[in-house]
């Protein structure tokens, strides 16, 4: 359907909105589903490798959950389980999962090891967080705003911190291939790269939304959704002391909240939260933050990705 059987989900770069709004309509159908009991069987006989780098609750049990509920086998592969890369070359590694799985999931550091899982494995492989990219995350969190704010197109979203870490990145192209207008507000030593940038102004003029990246924290105001994310991404816990200095102005509070004046706000983040640093506690607790919804629809979007390139 819409091009997405044996389809690899590598990036956003590589779906039309068409296909992101095919896989969120397909996600709510399935979330519905279940929350009537009933449960599919659209990936039975199916086994799905789970490749895991770096760790993971949501990632991890999205997967697990999504296939043990259509009727697929997950096998989870740890770092020590395995010796992607060290011992086993990825395009060996590759070879032998594409033998033996339909597809497979990968999270890691290197967004070129997924780009050859894929190339080399013969079955469609789902990027589950690389430095560069969290897909995945990003349709979760679109059909979490849909559920909350009803659409998406002219909506404006504001990310703060990061802004050139993987949540960002992503969320630059999802963002400007839905119509949603985004904002990062980040130190300058943290804007997203340039080039990045300008592929996602080409979407953003395709679907008539607009970007800016700013360092300006009144840019918040009028927002409609307020996203954060850790201020060191996993593998860059040596950099804690530096980003807390860089970042603490761009900390989610009461008073960004004030400022962003707009009482149907929703705020967002994909968790884990360091609540203290990019969050407060009040505001991750408060009644306009839907966190868990977010979390919750990892697993069926996750689910709807599965469903439309394998069954
Ligand atoms: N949001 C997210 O990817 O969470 P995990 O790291 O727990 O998978
Ligand atoms: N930027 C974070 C996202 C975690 C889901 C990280 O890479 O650790």
């Amino acid at each position: 359907m819409f091009g997405l059987k044996g389809k690899s989900f590598l990036t956003l770069h590589d779906f039309s909105a068409e296909q992101i709004n095919y896989l969120l309509n397909l996600a709510a159908d399935l979330k519905a589903k279940k929350r009537m009991g009933i449960k599919g069987k659209s990936l039975e006989g199916k086994n799905v490798a789970l490749i895991f780098e770096k760790p993971s609750t949501r990632t991890r049990c999205a997967f697990t959950v999504a296939c043990v509920d259509e009727g697929a086998h997950p096998e989870y592969l740890g770092k020590d389980d395995i010796q992607l890369g060290y011992k086993e070359s990825v395009e060996d590694t590759a070879r032998v999962l594409g033998r033996m799985f339909d597809a497979i999931e990968f999270r890691g550091f290197s967004q070129q090891v997924v780009t050859d899982l894929a190339k080399y494995s013969g079955v469609p492989v789902y990027n589950g967080l690389t430095d560069e990219y969290h897909p995945t995350q990003i349709l979760a969190d679109l059909l979490t705003m849909r559920e909350h704010l009803g659409t998406l197109k002219g909506k404006k979203f504001v990310f703060m911190g990061d802004g050139r870490n993987n949540m960002s990145n992503s969320l630059l192209i999802g963002c400007s291939k839905m119509g949603i207008d985004i904002v990062i507000v980040a130190p300058k030593l943290l804007w997203p790269d340039p080039n990045h940038v300008a592929v996602c102004e080409s979407y953003a003029k395709e679907s008539g939304s607009n970007i800016l990246v700013t360092e300006d924290i009144n840019a918040v105001e009028g927002a409609n959704v307020i996203y954060t994310d850790v201020w060191c991404s996993m593998g860059e816990e040596d950099k804690a002391k530096e980003r807390v200095a860089l970042l603490s102005p761009y900390q989610v509070n009461r008073k960004l909240i004030d400022k962003v004046n707009n009482p149907n706000m929703i705020f967002m983040h994909c968790l884990p939260a360091v609540k203290g640093n990019e969050v407060t506690a009040d505001v991750f607790e408060a009644s306009y933050s839907v966190v868990f919804d977010e979390a919750e629809n990892r697993m069926h979007t996750i689910k709807a990705v599965m469903v439309a390139t394998l069954s």
